[in-house]
This record gives C-alpha cells, structure tokens and sequence, in this order.
C-alpha cells in the first residue's frame, strides 16, 4: 500500500484558539460593521483572513532571533539578508523595507510619474493603490482565461502577450515598467509560467522597459513551475527561482508571505544607479539603508526564511494543504477557482450566491456567513476591495468576486480545514435562504475594503 502524505515537519510549541458561541459572533459581527477586519482575534477560531505575516516560523528561525545584530548601521544581519538574497534570489543590491507595500512606496517613489501607464497580470491592491496615488493608471493583462473560474489552466496569471503589446505600442513613452505578480493573490493565487516571464522579458526589451516582479509567493510560483511546465519537473526549486528572477531588473518583495516571517520585506534590483535613488525614499520613509523599518532579529530569520522557504519538501506540504481544501470544497460541490491556487482556495461567490444582486456584495456576504456558521474569518477579494473608479467614483465591480480562504504556513492542520469545508457545505445547503446582502454605511476613500462599515441591504 502507498503511504499516505505527510507534512515535513513536525509541531514544537502551540497555541490555543477558542470556540464561540453563534449568539456571540452574531453580536460581534454587527458591532464590526460586517467588516471582518474589525474583529478581534479572540472573535475567531480558525483564522484564514490572510496568510501574511501569520505563518509558524521554525526552530531554526527563532534561533536566528537570538542573534540578530541590532546596531543601527552595517549590522551583520544586514549582510546576512543581503547574502541570502544574492543566492536565493541572485540580485546584486537590496534595500529592506518594514513590508511588502512600503518596498512599494519606496521604489515607485523613484520610477513612477504622474499621467504613467504600468501594464501587468492582476496588480495586488496595494500595488494598484502605489500607482493611483501617483495619479498612474494600472492596465491588466493578464490571460482571460483567469476570469473563468470553471476552467483549468495550469498558469492563469499568464500576461497575455496581445494585450501587453497593445498597452506598450499605444503608452510606449509612458510606461516606467511592467509588472509581473508570481503568484496573482487577486486572480486565485495562480502561477505564471517561465515561459511567460520570458516573453514579457523580450516584449520589455524590445520596448526598452524595465520588469518588476511582485514577489510576495514567489516559491509557491517555483513549486507550479516544476509541477506543471514541461522541462523543469528535474530541477531544483532554486534553479527554477533564478531562473524566474533573471527575468526581472528589480523586484518588490512582502518577506510575510514565502520567507515566512511576520514582518518584512525588501526591493532587490540590479542596477546601482536605482538602488542610489531609492536608499533617498528608504531613509526618509523606512530607516537607515542596512535595516529600513527592520529589526536585525527580524532580517535574520527572514534570511533563514528564504532558505527554507524554497525547500521542495516544505512546499510540497503546503501547497497540498491548500489542495486539500479546494479538493474538499469541490467534492460538495461549491464553485471554486479552479485550479486551487498556492496560498489559498477562493471560493466563487457569484455562482455561490447567484441570486443576490453584486451590488449587495455576495463575497462579502459570503464571508459573514462564514463567520457566522463556524468562527472562520475569510476575506472579500471583490467588488469591496476593487475600491470605486478614482474619477467617476462609481463602485468597481471586477469579473471576479470572491472570498478568499488563506491558509497560513505551517500553522493549521487538516482537521481545521475540515471543519471550514464542511461549515462552507452546510452554508451551500441552505443558499437560497440567504436572501439579503450588504451595503455600505461609510467608507475610505482608498483601501476601502480594510475599515469599511456595513450593515443588512434592504
Ligand atoms: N503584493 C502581493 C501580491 C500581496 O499579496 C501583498 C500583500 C503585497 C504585495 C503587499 O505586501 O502586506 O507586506 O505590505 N498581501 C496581503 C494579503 C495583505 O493578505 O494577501 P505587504
């Protein structure tokens, strides 16, 4: 008989989570304004808000902790960091930065102007609020085939090559760069192929553009590549990510994702000239060059993290947990994406919930009832967060509307995961009483999505 699969690791310290009561979270959802972000963790029994910053860090990089080096300039876990970097990721220069959006802020301080264009494949919300800010306009490419959850597509954060061209050939003086997300976290954690990578590469360069990676999962990208693209099942999960990382000049990195810290991030890039105009941002908004709004404990362990982080064995255990889910969902037969994504399963809720209108939120909708039925947080990657048209101020409603149900590293076992398949199951049984959405009391007027208040439409 075949063994079954089990994790590459093993459980050393724990901590509890709490049950509630169905009369306790009715009156803790209210009192949140329906916003699953305005509750308190002890609200909450298995938490897949997100798997940022929520991972178990190991054995290994909490020792790292104990040896960071906490001097304000040229700390060795500076150099530590800076090591890893080059030989996990092979970039020549880094900045840190305290996470992923503020490597964001820092860089596109330096190569974004107002009235720019920055095509690319699902840009993440923060990503897109960066560019807004600056009064840039971003323009997805990526595959249509990612807008059908019912399709299988192995790389369905695929740039479309038609569509990029398109943009570069009608905005060519105004493109800084182009984006690429590995893994798309809006479209359903989908990877992109390295072929991919390598056209929109040889489009840049016809084009003289410059390529940025978005690399929060970059390894759960790696994992795909070698599963699913033909030619690299025999190598390395570190082959594949140089091999993914020449493709780009500079990348911004969330370290809370695949190095599997709670805190940090980092801009890597090859050019010196960049990396001079960028320390400027980074000392006013981060910290000094060697640390930027990072803790020398914390660029240790992110160093380990990255090592570990890009181990074959760990990512197997992963990303099959991810799988577990979807294939459970599946199995009772809820719309999900297809196929299950790295870092998280997202549920479809307009096929889940067809018969209410989209401008009652079905996603968010969906995520309540979540709550409700068993104390799990999931999060509305829809119409909320879409956020309104910065001019005509309309609400955006995207093709996708979605709740996503991240799964946290290392951190859940699969018996948390059954109980969120079969609290979802019982929640699809019953759909057709759900006859009442959501609607907007207050919001921000960016980012919506994290401090909106709403209440019962109707
Ligand atoms: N890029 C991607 C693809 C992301 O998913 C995120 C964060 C960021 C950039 C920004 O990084 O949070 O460190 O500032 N995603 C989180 C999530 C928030 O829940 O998916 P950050």
């Amino acid at each position: 008989m075949e063994l079954p699969f089990a994790e590459s690791y093993k459980i050393k310290m724990v901590e509890p989570i709490r049950k509630s009561l169905r009369e306790e979270r009715e009156a803790w959802i209210k009192s949140a304004g329906y916003n699953l972000f305005k509750l308190n963790s002890d609200q909450v029994f298995i938490d897949l808000l997100t798997d940022s910053g929520t991972g178990a860090m190991s054995d290994k990089q909490w020792s790292e902790m104990m040896i960071g080096d906490e001097s304000y300039a040229g700390a060795s876990s500076y150099f530590k960091m800076k090591n890893a970097i080059q030989d996990v990721l092979g970039f020549e220069y880094f900045l840190p930065t305290h996470q992923g959006r503020a490597a964001e802020n820092v860089l596109f301080s330096v190569l974004i102007k107002e009235g720019d264009v920055v095509p690319g494949n699902s840009h993440f919300d923060t990503t897109k609020g960066h560019i807004e800010f600056r009064k840039a306009t971003c323009i997805d490419c990526t595959v249509d085939e990612a807008f059908d959850t019912t399709l299988v597509h192995p790389f369905k954060g695929n740039v479309d090559p038609e569509k990029l061209e398109t943009v570069l050939k009608a905005h060519a003086d105004k493109i800084p760069f182009i984006v690429i997300t590995v893994t798309c976290n809006s479209s359903g954690g989908q990877p992109v192929s390295l072929e991919n990578m390598k056209m929109v590469r040889q489009l840049a360069d016809r084009y003289g553009k410059i390529v940025l990676f978005d690399s929060a999962r970059f390894a759960e990208n790696a994992y795909f590549i070698k599963l699913r693209e033909k030619g690299y099942q025999d190598k390395t999960i570190r082959e594949i990510v140089r091999e993914m990382f020449a493709c780009a000049d500079v990348m911004t990195m969330s370290a809370k994702k695949d190095a599997i810290v709670n805190m940090g991030g980092f801009i890597a890039l090859r050019s010196k000239e960049m990396h001079a105009k960028a320390s400027v941002y980074n000392i006013m908004f981060e910290g000094y060059i060697t640390y930027g709004g990072m803790s020398g404990r914390d660029m240790n362990a992110l160093a380990q993290g990255l090592y570990e982080g890009t181990e074959f064995d760990y990512l197997e255990s992963r990303i099959r947990q991810v799988e577990y889910l979807g294939k459970r969902l599946m199995d009772f037969g809820i719309p999900v994406q297809q196929p299950i994504g790295g870092h998280a399963v997202f549920v479809d809720a307009k096929r889940f919930l067809p018969h209410l209108p989209k401008e009652e939120f079905q996603a968010q909708t969906l995520a309540v009832e979540l709550y409700l039925e068993a104390g799990v947080r999931g999060v509305e990657i829809g119409a909320l967060l879409a956020d309104r048209d910065p001019v005509s101020r309309d609400n955006r409603f995207p093709a996708l509307e979605l709740m996503r149900l991240a799964i946290p590293r290392r951190v859940y076992t699969n018996n948390h995961m059954d109980v969120v398949a079969v609290a979802l199951k019982n929640i699809y049984d019953r759909r057709e009483t759900i006859r009442k959405g959501l609607k907007i009391i207050s919001e921000a007027p960016i980012m919506r999505h994290f401090t909106v208040t709403l209440d019962l439409a109707g």
